[in-house]
């Protein structure tokens, strides 16, 4: 224990471990442990962000994709889908919801559709800044040329979430059909970052084949990529997907390493995940406990939200985006956290003015 205990001090004051420390450090984990690691990482937390947790309002807009990850429900090859994609009206419309209820931040997530022009996302994106000055705009939408990303940034965007999945490229072709490797998924990250984009990545948490040595090296990435933004959650199952019948990650590891990647990197934006509080009442509770401090509520339509299901029991698909909002607000306060009515921009330096 107490060696392991070590290497947490360690990675706090150097924000860097070895490949076998972080194995070490992983498969060495307990109880007594992880509740070391979630004060340090709460200290932190507090040191850059107070106890702010930023919202973001997410805009599920196309359940379309080109692509045919083994693990996703919204899978080209998964029939039982169905597709829709949001007009420019209706995502405007989320957005006319979304910025009375406090929402600053604007996140435009979608399968990979090749329905969307480049113009049309330009248009859409700079409409939102144009009506919405004093908000951020996110998107997340997969792998795209660097002209493409730059185009975007151009017309508006301030960051790009895509999560690189898996660090490692054997186990990245295990999640991933032919055509689709991890060496891509980093050169984008490093164009969208390159570009000035807040950049996030993340991976999940205990999908088919990961071992402690795969997380060690999503540890090492992020450290080298350095992220504004990390989402991790646990894997969970779709019943329509080549996964349907293997396990799914758990609570205790995806809390766990959101811990570790607080102390890491400790001005992280960390979201407490929906997948995260599908699989457990207060998982995003215990996340923001565990160093998180953006949770993502839906603003999509209530028509759509049971559509875009990338997992089995994807929680809040009945509710309005003002249910949803008080529910977490209620949540947070709760356990001494209050929703940030801001943008949750990414900070450079520690303490917090907010
Ligand atoms: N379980 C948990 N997370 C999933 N994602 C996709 N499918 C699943 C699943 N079955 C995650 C991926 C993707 C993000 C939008 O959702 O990490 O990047
Ligand atoms: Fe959606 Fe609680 S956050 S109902």
């Amino acid at each position: 224990m107490d060696h392991i205990q070590a290497l947490i001090d360690k990675l706090e004051a150097e924000s860097r471990l070895s490949r076998e420390e972080w194995i070490t450090l992983i498969e060495g984990r307990s109880p007594n442990l992880a509740e070391y690691l979630f004060e340090k990482a709460r200290k932190w937390q507090h040191r850059y962000y107070g106890n702010n947790v930023f919202a973001r309002g997410l805009i599920e807009f196309t359940n379309y994709c080109k692509n045919d990850c083994y693990y996703c429900g919204i899978r080209r090859s998964n029939k039982e889908a169905q597709r829709y994609r949001l007009t420019k009206e209706q995502i405007m419309e989320c957005c006319q919801i979304g910025y009375p209820l406090g929402f600053r931040t604007f996140v435009l997530q979608g399968g990979e559709d090749g329905k969307f022009s480049q113009e049309e996302l330009e248009d859409i994106v700079r409409t939102i800044k144009d009506n919405y000055p004093d908000c951020a705009v996110t998107l997340s939408i997969g792998e795209r040329s660097y002209e493409s990303y730059l185009g975007l940034f151009q017309a508006g965007a301030d960051r790009y979430l895509l999560r690189h999945e898996t660090a490692e490229g054997n186990h990245y072709s295990r999640l991933h059909p032919p055509g689709l490797s991890a060496e891509n998924r980093k050169q984008c990250l490093r164009h969208l970052k390159e570009i000035g984009y807040q950049t996030g990545t993340g991976f999940m948490v205990g999908s088919p084949g990961q071992t402690a040595a795969h997380l060690a090296q999503d540890m090492m990435f992020i450290r080298e990529l350095e992220p504004h933004m990390v989402g991790i959650g646990p894997f969970i199952p779709h019943h329509g997907t080549p996964f349907a019948k293997e396990a799914g990650g758990t609570v205790e590891l995806t809390l766990f390493l959101l811990g570790l990647l607080r102390v890491m990197l400790p001005g992280l934006l960390l979201p407490a995940t929906t997948s995260l509080g599908t699989i457990d009442p207060k998982g995003r509770e215990k996340g923001v406990q565990a160093g998180a401090n953006v949770v993502m509520p839906n603003l999509s339509p209530t028509s759509v939200r049971k559509k875009y299901e990338l997992y089995d029991n994807k929680i809040c698909t009945g509710e309005e985006a003002a249910e949803c909002r008080d529910c977490l607000e209620k949540r947070l306060g709760k356990i001494g956290y209050r929703l940030a009515v801001s943008r949750g921009d990414y900070k450079e330096e520690k303490l917090c003015t907010m």
